[in-house]
């Protein structure tokens, strides 16, 4: 980001003042633009656009109640999205009534803001990189790169969220993650067919047979702590296109099942994230990735696999597909790492979208403590989750009479609690395993695209968090 800092205003510049709900500094607004009256009184969301004599712009940016200062990162990448084509000469950007979490707020919103989405439009738009100052009494250089780099982490798994499913196959994403591991300081390992076969994954095999794009395991770590055991393990679900298989979805609103690998993109980002900003947590990322695509070697419904935990599937739904490639990711980084903790997060279940809509990730654990930092933090930067059951009495609805499992209760009811039951088959009796069901909030309509588009949501839940581990 191309900024300069300074402590005082300059009035031959343009200027953005935030306040919240009826805290506006009337007497300054006055001053500058010599306006006997205006209407603003500092509601979330709220923008007005007011000139000094001399003809500067004086944006004003409501923030609302002081304790919606979680939804500060939002109401600045709205004002910066919104007011692009003004934003063309140097903007002066007052920080001074900020601590350290706004800033970094702020600007990751206003980094969130520069997000590009087309890509592949032959003629490109050409934006000019808007000349930041930002005000501030102190040094702040720190808190503007942090928030700098969480934005441009968000915007890089947006990208790969919104990209087409003829350009992310699973060997693109291993590219990606290798590219990033090589920038970022962290070590990527890719698992190819071969090796995943040698290896006995065969639930991620089983998913990824009918297409010609091959599956692929993304390991990434990032151990600062030589020799400490692994704080955490990330396992996303990395379904490039979900299909459906042979248990073929219907063709409305199919497009969209591009997003299908949301939940790797967000352990993709918070890995990449943690290595940037150099935490001292050891940390290890699993993208278990693969095309769930239509063909003659595609799996099928009756199939009964063997899965890398050592137990057999019985497969009834080839749709089911994201608990299959996240029960191979999930016994493999446990029984081989010993992570302290698990949190996996998957686009898993329509179901989660009927349960919570677009409001909150549901949320599955055995740890009450994950379950509560978890919570708070959702809460603090508006990505919630909300808590659901495993209550044992699903268990029997995952019963098979052939094989250990079988992958889908075929009960139009519970959806998203069988889901994570499945998984929870998988965590090898682990005592700290936490499960985000991300469907409703990973990908959807908002005001920065006109059709459904990434929301960049887990990659700030999941670093909090793990900053509290450091
Ligand atoms: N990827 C889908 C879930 C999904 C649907 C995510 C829509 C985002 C938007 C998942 O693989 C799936 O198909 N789930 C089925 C499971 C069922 C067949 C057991 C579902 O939830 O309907
Ligand atoms: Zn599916
Ligand atoms: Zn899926």
């Amino acid at each position: 980001m191309n900024y300069k800092l300074s402590n005082s205003l300059d009035t031959e510049v343009d200027i953005l003042l935030s306040f919240n709900k009826d805290e506006v500094d009337t007497v300054m607004i006055k001053d500058l633009t010599g306006l006997p009256d205006f209407q603003f009184n500092g509601e979330l969301d709220e923008n007005l656009m007011l000139f000094t004599d001399s003809g500067n712009k004086v944006f004003l940016l409501g923030l609302g109640e002081k304790n919606e200062k979680c939804k500060l990162r939002s109401a600045f990448q709205k004002f910066a999205f919104r007011h692009f084509k003004y934003l063309q000469k140097d903007l002066q950007v007052d920080l001074r009534n900020f601590g350290d979490d706004q800033i970094i707020d702020a600007l990751t919103g206003l980094t969130m803001a520069s997000y590009q989405m087309g890509v592949f439009k032959t003629e490109k738009k050409d934006i000019p990189e808007v000349k930041y100052h930002f005000l501030s009494e102190r040094s702040i250089d720190d808190q503007i790169s942090e928030g700098v780099a969480v934005g441009e982490s968000i915007n890089n798994i947006r990208a790969l969220i919104d990209a087409p499913p003829n350009q992310k196959t699973p060997e693109f994403l291993a590219s990606h993650v290798t590219a990033s591991a090589k920038k970022h300081g962290y070590k990527c390992e890719v698992k190819e067919k071969a090796t995943l076969e040698d290896e006995g994954f065969g639930a991620l095999l089983a998913v990824g047979a009918g297409s010609k794009n091959e599956p692929r395991l993304i390991k990434m770590t990032y151990t600062p702590k030589e020799g400490a055991d692994i704080d955490i393990a990330l396992v996303g679900k990395g379904i490039t296109f979900d299909s459906g298989g042979l248990s073929i979805k219907p063709s409305q609103n199919l497009h969209y099942l591009k997003s299908d690998m949301g939940g790797a993109a967000a352990v993709i980002g918070a890995v990449e994230l943690v290595a940037k900003l150099k935490l001292k947590v050891n940390v290890i990322g699993i993208v278990a990735s693969a095309e769930n695509a239509v063909d003659a070697e595609s799996f099928r419904p009756g199939d009964v696999i063997k899965s890398y935990s050592g137990k057999t599937i019985e497969i009834i739904d080839t749709d089911a597909e994201g608990r299959l490639v996240l029960a191979d990711g999930l016994s493999y980084v446990i029984k081989n790492y010993k992570p302290k903790r698990v949190i996996d997060l998957a686009t898993l279940t329509g179901s989660v979208v009927r349960t919570l809509a677009y409001s909150a990730a549901g949320m599955f654990t055995n740890n009450e403590e994950m379950a509560n930092s978890l919570k708070q933090i959702g809460e603090n930067i508006d990505e919630k989750v909300w808590q659901l059951p495993l209550y044992k009495e699903f268990e029997s609805d995952l019963h098979s009479d052939l094989a250990d499992i079988r992958n889908f209760s075929n009960k139009p009811i519970a959806g998203a609690i069988t889901a994570a039951k499945f998984l929870e088959a998988f965590t090898e009796d682990h005592d700290s395993w936490l499960h985000l069901d991300i469907a409703g909030v990973s990908f959807g309509d908002s005001e920065f695209s006109k059709m459904k588009s990434a929301s960049g949501y887990g990659v700030r839940l999941l670093v909090q968090y793990i900053k509290t581990l450091s």
